[in-house]
């Protein structure tokens, strides 16, 4: 934080009708290098608003005219991004709580200690980037990411997404963790007629449950303490196209009944509203729970089961998807190569790339493609068994032994004497036969490093790493 240059010209907004509070948060605002503007009221504020430029705002909750809690949920329904820290003689509970909902940043109590400001209004500051760079990477990945491989167990999604998709049913995606079963889902939407309508994702696992019926049908003005503005909720945002609940098996069972109930009438009504609103919605459900079991269970409603389960798709583990694995790994190795500006794109060795294919993947895609963005940065180019995390390189009989001594293609017993190591982990032989191999390269070209890195088929910078690491260093 604190980061001294970084907020230098950064915009903030101050609306309180103390004039001494205003003059005490810009000196302490301009004082860290914020450039500040102040108000007096929301009114004298509100023009101010739609000019775009700011970059957080402190907004004092009682105010004459328009109270601090009105105000925010106007900004925060016009613009949404920009942070706002509600500033409080008195804080109550309730309006603290408030004013969370309505997607405050933060509270601050007068009196108002100069490092609780600078600290809050920093912090509120980055999480708002950071909530950006997460928004647009989600949206990237929405779009751009097409279902890779062509074993027979993904080429019979690929079926089952088509004959499914023009028909308009529900469909239940099932599958482990990181399986693709948004993915799935998307595709589901963008091959059915409803491609051009919305696709509207609800993560039922991370919503709580007393705000998941609010998410969901929305609600109307005064429906709660907080609901100081209408809300659409998901099921109409998805009008004309497809909603996806995403984690159903964590539903509640109040939610699960609320869901049951939009899916049999095609009507929602609003939290504290009288009216239903018709929706057409198609459903697309997901979960790596399995659902029959919940059933059993009791933890999930069998007449909603059967509702959303019309047509099942099961996601198939990585595992059981032959060279997909190479074949994903290397289109991953390609794209992170370019997004991360790495000329040429980086490839895997022979070794490695078997090391790969002979891995099971528990974290599937998911693990694969985060090895890939892993490899990308960290590894040499090609991606040498080395490189790779132990428990992938180290994978019983899916990869020979590193071939010390040339290249004649026959295992060569004798040359490394595997006696004198004791019995290592893998890891530790690996380290240890990585270290003795380079001392003994140093020394025959009298430790010249770019020589050696030359002999070792590696980057000099490299090389030099691998000694800090090792900690080799030259004698005498
Ligand atoms: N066949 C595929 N080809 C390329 N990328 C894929 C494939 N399947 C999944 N992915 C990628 O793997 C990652 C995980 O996929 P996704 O989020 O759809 O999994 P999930 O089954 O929904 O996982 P979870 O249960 O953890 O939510 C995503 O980045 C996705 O783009
Ligand atoms: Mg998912």
């Amino acid at each position: 934080m604190s980061e001294g240059q970084d907020q230098y010209g950064q915009r903030i907004v101050v609306v309180d009708d103390e004039r001494n509070i205003r003059r005490t948060l810009s000196m302490v605002l301009e004082g860290e290098g914020y450039v500040v503007e102040t108000f007096e009221s929301a009114e004298a504020f509100e023009p101010r608003l739609s000019k775009g430029g700011i970059d957080a705002i402190l907004l004092d909750v009682r105010l004459p005219g328009i109270d601090g809690l009105t105000m925010l949920a106007k900004i925060k329904e016009e613009h949404a991004a920009i942070p706002v820290i509600m500033i409080s003689g008195h804080a109550s509970i309730e309006d603290a709580m408030s004013a969370r909902d309505i997607g405050a940043a933060n509270f601050l109590e007068k009196p108002l200690s100069r490092e609780r400001v600078l600290v809050t209004v920093a912090d509120a500051i980055e999480k708002r980037a950071q909530t950006a760079t997460i928004r647009a990477f989600e949206a990237l990945e929405g779009t751009d990411e097409e279902m890779l491989g062509v074993s027979p167990a993904i080429e019979k999604v690929r079926e089952q997404i088509k004959k499914v998709a023009g028909t308009g049913v529900r469909v239940l995606v099932t599958g482990e963790s990181g399986t693709g079963k948004e993915l799935i889902a998307r595709a589901v939407h963008r091959a059915s007629k409803r491609a051009k309508g919305p696709f509207v994702k609800v993560n039922c696992a991370a919503i709580p449950s007393e705000l998941i019926e609010s998410e969901l049908f929305g609600h109307e003005r005064g429906a709660f303490s907080g609901a100081v503005q209408k809300k659409r909720g998901r099921f109409e945002l998805a009008d004309g196209g497809t909603l996806f609940l995403d984690e159903i098996g964590d539903m509640s069972m109040d939610a699960q009944a609320k869901v049951l109930r939009a899916l049999q009438t095609g009507e929602v009504i609003r939290v504290g509203g009288e009216k239903a609103f018709v929706v057409d919605v198609r459903v697309v459900a997901a979960t790596n729970k399995d659902l029959e079991e919940e059933v059993k269970a009791g933890n999930f409603r069998e007449d909603l089961y059967f509702r959303l389960s019309v047509v099942p798709i099961i996601s198939p583990p990585l595992r059981d998807r032959g060279d997909d694995v190479v074949i994903i790994m290397k289109s991953y190795l390609e794209q992170f190569s370019g997004e991360h500006a790495v000329q040429p794109p980086v490839t895997l060795t022979p070794e490695a790339e078997q090391a790969v294919r002979g891995y099971a993947f528990p974290g599937n895609v998911r693990e694969l493609r985060n090895l890939a963005e892993r490899l990308v940065i960290l590894a040499d180019n090609p991606v040498k068994l080395s490189d790779l995390p132990p428990q992938i390189a180290g994978q019983e009989g899916s990869a020979r032994p590193p071939v010390l001594g040339g290249d004649d293609g026959e295992q060569t017993p004798g040359i490394i004497d595997l006696e004198a190591y004791g019995n290592p982990t893998l890891r530790e032989l690996r380290e240890a036969v990585e270290r003795d191999y380079i001392l003994r390269k140093l020394e025959e070209t009298g430790w010249n490093v770019t020589r050696t890195a030359e002999v070792l088929g590696i980057e000099r910078t490299n090389l030099h790493k691998k000694l800090k690491q090792l900690g080799l260093k030259k004698k005498g």
